[in-house]
């Protein structure tokens, strides 16, 4: 008796311990996932004070004339990149060779890779919320500080982690270079399955460095589990354009590792917990302050 309760316990605890981490739209009772609220019971960081997303209060936004622009590195390269679905989104991995400096980010940082946060049709699914409006979608692209081999290494670095946010806003006409990414995600419908995209240009779908001077920084976290807490985060003002065509394309090709559509993929916006967020002086002819003034007041939280 006392060794089947003893049995009975084991699995109990070992199967919650094991449950896999979910978003909101997939959480159901047959399905015992650790939806957003829950994350925090197996990765502590995500109930820590500088978490991801969060609503950007664009009056409250400090200005900041010491947010240059950034550098981009590797955008014009045409590259190989490989697509693969981990179950709760789908990563498209990018070389080394793309990289960024700039931006009054303490240091240089090389590309990881990017992938996209969306709703479902109809229903806006970005993380990063303006003034409480959610667009449709979001695509990060994740940058880890040199000389950090991994994201693993950098997460011990306040800014070991760089992420770029680009918001979409729905448009009458197509995107026109989005198809080349939405057909390969129709590639990856299963949980670890995987593709290659071919002679794929960055810059076909994010705009160049200079038409960039208008962001948003401030200090957080991943917006996945662990989130980890090791991220300068960059919201550009400029948006992107995706058609209601692509929206609905985009959102109904891939499977989470439940077998579930994938859909709903974002994490609710977090307290902002005391933290600021600045937004850059574009077009200032201010001069900007030494870097070290810049790291001072960005990373003083
Ligand atoms: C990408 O793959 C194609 C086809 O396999 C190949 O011809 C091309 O050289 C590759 N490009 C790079 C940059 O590796
Ligand atoms: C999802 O795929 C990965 C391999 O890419 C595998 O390790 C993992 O167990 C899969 N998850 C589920 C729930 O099937
Ligand atoms: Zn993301």
């Amino acid at each position: 008796m006392r060794l089947s309760i003893y049995f009975l316990s084991l699995f109990f605890l070992q199967s919650t311990a094991t449950a896999l981490w979910c978003y909101d739209g997939q959480y159901s009772c047959e399905e015992a996932c650790r939806d957003p609220g829950q994350w925090a019971a197996q990765f502590p960081s995500c109930e820590g004070l500088r978490q991801s997303p969060i609503n950007i209060v664009t009056s409250k936004a400090h200005r900041n004339s010491a947010l240059p622009p950034f550098n981009f590195i590797g955008h014009n390269q045409d590259i190989n990149i490989s697509l693969k679905n981990t179950g709760h989104s789908a990563h498209f991995s990018l070389p080394h060779s793309v990289r960024l400096s700039g931006g009054a980010l303490p240091g240089k940082y090389r590309a990881e890779n990017f992938h996209f946060h969306w709703g479902r049709e109809g229903i806006p699914g970005a993380e990063h919320t303006i003034d409480g409006e959610r667009l449709p979608m979001e695509m990060h692209i994740v940058h880890v500080k040199e000389p950090y081999g991994s994201l693993a290494e950098a997460e011990h670095d306040i800014a070991g982690i760089a992420l770029l946010s680009f918001l979409f806003e729905e448009s009458a006409d197509d995107h026109p270079h989005l198809d080349t990414v939405i057909e390969a995600l129709g590639r990856v419908k299963n949980n670890g399955s995987s593709t290659q995209v071919i002679n794929f240009k960055l810059s076909n779908i994010v705009p160049s460095a200079s038409d960039l001077h208008s962001y948003y920084r401030y200090m957080g976290s991943m917006t996945t589990p662990g989130c980890e807490q090791a991220v300068a985060w960059t919201v550009f003002k400029r948006t992107l354009p995706i058609s209601s065509r692509q929206l609905s394309a985009i959102v109904s090709k891939c499977l989470f590792w439940s077998g579930q559509p994938m859909m709903d993929i974002y994490r609710p916006v977090q307290p902002l917990d005391g933290r600021v967020v600045y937004k850059s002086n574009s077009g200032s002819l201010l001069p900007s302050l030494p870097l070290l003034y810049t790291l001072h007041i960005l990373l003083h939280i």
